[in-house]
């Protein structure tokens, strides 16, 4: 890949844009690759510590919510395009504070829409938004059934509401304006650097120190999980060869039951931990139900699939044994998320700068 560009990812602090950034840096040598986070306590530049000295990354502390500095990021570099993952993502965080969604998913979201419009005024020849998002924008299934880029949208959490709200500035940004956009809808990833406050990495946490771990419900609902690469894999050809306009689901063709997804795990975990059988598993414990939790997810990634020859490679047990090893070879990391010591890497790497 000769081409020379200038890409924005925001949000490349956290979970899956961290893995998103590392494929694009190493991939793309001759790219610039501007990683623009705020940093909040999602977001952790100690995910990135094996490719920050690279020549082709640049990290910029971005508030999304704030318009004259994403205007002024702007105005620094000329971006070719935009990657747009920073968001609030936990859903039980949504729950308890609505509006920091509203303002980062939503306001963020538009700001970048208008900065993106402004710099690309002249010539939207070649340029790309490029929204990431969630399959719960579509809401809940029943036992059957799959979610298609057509599906209706029909949101039920404060979170899933305010990334539909995005995903809908961002068509109407296309409609509009002419803004050449596309959005991916993809299901529940997993693996390493994902911040334990979500079922796989909590649970492994848990485990790992022989806490109960909260089952809500009945562990009846259902969830599609996605390897993470394969998810930065899905956006790197989304990115190259998308069509704009367009809208990609993205999905593991993965479905597990809480329940049984959190058996399979403290199966691994025991032979990890060199326990018997059923040690871990005398851990699970159900607790009170997320208010108006979705009852199924499943994502029909057949367009993506098809149109642009995309597919998950990792087998799930293989992936969560991966990402087992992952998070039980780096619980310095764990243990720096988990005491709040990872947010001062900043100020000890960036200072200055
Ligand atoms: P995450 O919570 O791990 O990371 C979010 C990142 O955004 C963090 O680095 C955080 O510091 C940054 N951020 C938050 N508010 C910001 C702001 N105002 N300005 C700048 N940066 C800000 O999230 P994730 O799980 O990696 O999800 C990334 C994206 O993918 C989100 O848009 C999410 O909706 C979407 N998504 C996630 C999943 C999943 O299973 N995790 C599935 C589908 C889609
Ligand atoms: P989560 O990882 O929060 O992702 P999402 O809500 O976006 O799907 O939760 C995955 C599923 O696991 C969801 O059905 C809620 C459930 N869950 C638990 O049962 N216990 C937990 O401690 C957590 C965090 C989630």
């Amino acid at each position: 890949m000769n081409e020379k560009k200038i890409i924005l990812i925001t949000g490349g602090a956290g979970f899956i844009g961290s893995h998103v950034v590392r494929l694009f840096v190493k991939k793309y040598p001759r790219y610039k690759i501007i990683n623009a986070d705020k940093l909040t306590y999602a977001g952790n530049l100690e995910n990135l510590t094996d490719i920050e000295k690279e020549k082709n990354y640049i990290f910029e502390k971005l508030d999304i919510v704030d318009k004259d500095a994403v205007f002024n990021l702007f105005s620094k570099y000329a971006f070719d395009g935009i990657i747009h993952l920073a968001a609030e993502s936990h859903v039980d965080r949504s729950i308890t504070g609505p509006e920091a969604f509203v303002h980062t998913n939503i306001v963020g979201t538009v700001n970048l829409l208008n900065a993106s419009l402004n710099a690309w005024k002249d010539s939207k020849e070649g340029k790309l938004f490029y929204h990431i998002s969630t399959d719960e924008v579509f809401g809940s299934l029943g036992e059957k059934g799959y979610f298609t880029e057509k599906s209706p949208y029909d949101p039920k959490s404060p979170y899933s509401a305010s990334k539909a709200s995005s995903d809908h500035l961002v068509r109407a940004y296309g409609h509009t304006y002419g803004l050449p956009v596309i959005v991916s809808n993809c299901s529940n990833n997993y693996g390493p650097n994902q911040f334990p406050e979500k079922l796989i990495p909590l649970a492994i946490n848990n485990i790992r120190n022989n806490k109960p771990v909260p089952v809500y419900g009945r562990g009846e609902n259902v969830r599609d999980w996605l390897y993470v690469e394969d998810h930065a894999k899905a956006v790197d050809l989304i990115f190259h060869k998308g069509r704009p306009g367009e809208t990609y689901n993205i999905g593991g063709n993965n479905e597990w039951k809480n329940i049984d997804l959190l058996k399979l795990l403290c199966r691994i975990m025991d032979k990890k931990l060199g326990r018997q059988t059923g040690t871990s598993e005398k851990l699970l414990t159900f607790v009170k139900d997320r208010p108006g939790h979705d009852l199924r997810y499943a994502i029909d990634s057949s367009k993506l699939r098809n149109e642009l020859g995309w597919e998950p490679i990792s087998d799930f047990s293989e992936g969560l044994e991966k990402t087992v090893d992952w998070y039980l070879s780096n619980t310095r990391w764990l243990e720096r998320v988990i005491s709040g010591e990872y947010q001062k890497y900043y100020q000890e790497q960036y200072s200055g700068r």
